[in-house]
């Protein structure tokens, strides 16, 4: 039976793999080698990995592709993208070339402010928290002075401070709610470091309080973090053309339409689908988020609560057709940064960025809402059309292949094979037998 180690984190890279070979991959010979395979030749380049996270052995690569034609309010865009999924780059391109002879996308940042809390408890009189929070308000703001200058330079910083009183729901709860402008930068340091401050100023002041001295009642502070719930940082995307611009060999544009938006509507209805139907979309989103050294768990985490906003959980897409016009458009709460964590110091982020033209962070918004839009378009309309499967067992196919060893010739072989034939991994294996007989 393994043992549990200590001082692990202190231990030599060779160290930790030495160790790991030895206790949990005694049956795998190559383990070694496959982790130093993913060594990165450049050893400050290898170094610069190492020190992202902690015990770092070996690099995880994900294919970094691009999606060009993206017409978003006039500008062209290649998108790149970072994903595993076969079929989400293809799609990707499919919809932008598709909608650039349609007049591309629109899109608009609606607003741009982030929050975070000081959750406290406190079981004295409301009269005197409210009392001390508006003592405390200015103070507050002053203590986090030196945090703030940069940001304030350049035009951000704190906006607000409440007091929320939740004590109806959870016994003695209550929480001081900051808003803040981050403007390029995602901003979690940033906030983080503005509340865990502030708290620090909160429970202080607290202390010298004359209402909560003569009671011996106190508010403690719980925790204080930003949230990834960012319904205020709000970005729209929308395409439109006429009905029968829609029009496809198999399809007339007012018959595909119908089923589109019927298609938007279930989605709009029935939790089942609309969880589906938004992981399309973040197969879009997502794949630029990494691309750009994002925080991907941020974003999914605050786009599925705003999917739930109406104590439901529903699509985040929408389209209608009105006086034959069809629309479709996307509304999406995205915090995310164009300056520090990841986005200036992974050489493929920076490059991500070069590629999109060196955006700001609002036009990165809309950036990736238009992807989501785009990927949500091209599944939507395989779905209500040809199904799904078609194209993405088309793209799954040298999966297949390399999974089952084949040669380069057998994969030629088998592409040109399976264009007029339906792809499954069987009808992959039975073509190599047969192939190989
Ligand atoms: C697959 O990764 C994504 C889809 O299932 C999305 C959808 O159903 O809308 C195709």
């Amino acid at each position: 039976m393994n043992q549990p180690v200590s001082g692990f984190s202190k231990k030599t890279k060779a160290e930790k793999i030495e160790w790991l070979a030895e206790n949990y991959l005694q049956n795998s010979p190559n383990s070694i080698q496959i982790l130093r395979n993913y060594w990165n030749e450049d050893a400050s380049l290898q170094q610069l990995h190492d020190d992202f996270i902690e015990n770092t052995l070996s690099n995880y690569y994900l294919p970094f592709g691009i999606a060009p034609n993206f017409l978003i309010n006039e500008k062209l865009y290649a998108l790149p993208m970072v994903t595993e999924e076969s079929s989400v780059v293809a799609a990707a391109s499919n919809a932008a070339k598709f909608w650039l002879e349609r007049g591309g996308f629109k899109a608009e940042v609606i607003s741009t402010e982030k929050n975070g809390q000081i959750h406290f408890n406190f079981y004295g009189s409301e009269k005197s928290i409210e009392a001390f929070f508006e003592a405390v308000k200015p103070k507050l703001r002053d203590s986090i002075q030196s945090l703030e200058k940069n940001m304030k330079a350049r035009g951000g910083g704190l906006l607000e401070l409440s007091l929320v009183d939740k004590s109806h729901i959870l016994d003695g709860y209550f929480y001081v709610y900051a808003t803040f402008e981050t403007l390029d930068a995602m901003g979690a340091n940033f906030i983080n470091s503005c509340l865990e401050q502030m708290a620090h100023t909160f429970e202080e002041e607290a202390r010298n309080f004359e209402a909560f001295q003569k009671k011996e009642t106190f508010p403690e502070v719980v925790m204080s973090i930003l949230s990834n719930y960012v319904p205020e940082c709000l970005v729209r995307a929308e395409v439109s053309c006429k009905v029968e611009e829609l029009s496809t060999k198999h399809y007339k544009g007012k018959h595909f339409a119908e089923k589109f938006v019927r298609a938007i509507d279930i989605a709009k209805t029935e939790t089942r689908r609309a969880v589906t139907h938004n992981k399309g979309i973040m197969n879009g989103v997502d794949a630029v988020v990494l691309a750009t050294g994002n925080d991907f768990r941020a974003v999914e985490a605050g786009v599925h609560a705003y999917a739930a906003r109406n104590s439901y959980y529903g699509s985040l897409t929408h389209a209608k057709i009105e006086n034959d016009i069809f629309t479709f458009w996307i509304e999406l709460p995205l915090a995310v940064g164009t300056v520090g964590g990841l986005t200036s110091l992974h050489p493929l982020t920076k490059l991500a960025f070069e590629i999109l033209q060196k955006p700001d962070a609002k036009e990165l918004m809309k950036i990736l809402a238009v992807a989501g839009l785009a990927q949500n378009f091209a599944a939507v309309r395989s779905l209500v059309t040809t199904g799904i499967q078609k194209g993405h067992m088309k793209m799954h196919l040298m999966n297949i292949l390399n999974q089952l060893e084949a040669t380069k010739e057998e994969k030629e072989n088998a592409v040109e094979y399976f264009k007029e034939n339906a792809v499954s991994h069987s009808s992959v294996v039975s073509f190599l037998e047969k192939l190989r007989n």
